[in-house]
């Protein structure tokens, strides 16, 4: 299963979430979780302990030139692999072999397609660029991420159409909406979660992830929160949010 993590904004918590996501899968549910990171700034490569210029992404494999077997690395988590992410993704599509290729958008979905793992999560840049449509395109599944403000829950329509289009021609389903910096006692929760319902109904995932501090520090230390803080509220709001994903799957 195939899961595309997107939101067309910078700093909607996609890589937190793609991160804990992952790492609780494979922590809490024994699920073997490869993580794609597919945006040329390398959060998430960074944010599971890799120097991003250090080893080859997905960038010379959707170019031919590697196996993806050659660019998975094994993380700090047990059953959780990582494809990283470096500066060749920007442009990759306008290089090589792809730029002459019409179907271009496609082909990370057949180089994904032999692999074995139980989930297989994709972060994307904070844009609607090509990176992010062959991802949407290789996945079943998209989560969107929002954060509770009014420019975040308004630019979900945007969003909501480029879905749309994608789904006209590909199998891809919105699994849910992830809301994370959020405030439990929040004055204009009502309003941003009927603007949310309006755009993806029956969508808005019950659970939440609090505004918490542990979650970039945790990033300092390249590994997820259930290691360098499993009491904290972020720990706690990502296990329950991950199991409601599950339920949803
Ligand atoms: N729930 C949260 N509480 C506090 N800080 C967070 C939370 N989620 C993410 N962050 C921090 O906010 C910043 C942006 O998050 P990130 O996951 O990189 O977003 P995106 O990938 O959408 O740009 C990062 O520094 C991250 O550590
Ligand atoms: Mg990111």
């Amino acid at each position: 299963m195939k899961i595309t993590v997107s939101s067309f904004k910078g700093g909607t918590a996609k890589t937190s979430t793609v991160l804990h996501l992952g790492a609780a899968l494979a922590k809490y549910h024994k699920k073997k979780v490869l993580l794609i990171d597919f945006d040329s700034q390398a959060n998430l490569t960074a944010g599971l302990g890799f120097d991003p210029d250090a080893q080859d992404s997905m960038a010379p494999v959707l170019q031919g030139k590697k196996k993806i077997e050659d660019v998975i690395l094994k993380t700090c988590v047990k059953n959780l692999d990582l494809i990283p992410a470096d500066t060749w993704l920007e442009r990759v599509e306008v290089t090589g072999s792809l730029a002459a290729d019409r179907y271009s958008h496609e082909r990370l979905k057949e180089i994904l397609s032999p692999l074995k793992y139980d989930v297989i999560i994709i972060d994307t840049p904070p844009s609607l660029c090509w990176l992010t449509e062959s991802a949407l395109i290789a996945s079943q599944h998209s989560l969107v991420c929002a954060t509770p403000e009014f420019y975040s829950v308004k630019g979900l329509q945007r969003l909501s159409h480029f879905l749309e289009n994608i789904s006209e021609r590909h199998p891809l389903q919105v699994i849910g909406v992830a809301l994370s910096f959020w405030n439990p006692r929040g004055k204009s929760n009502a309003a941003f979660l009927e603007v949310i319902e309006n755009t993806f109904p029956k969508k808005t995932l019950e659970n939440k992830v609090r505004r918490d501090i542990t979650i970039s520090e945790s990033s300092v230390f390249g590994k997820p929160v259930f290691d360098t803080a499993p009491k904290s509220r972020a720990a706690e709001d990502y296990i329950q949010l991950t199991k409601e994903l599950l339920a949803r799957m």
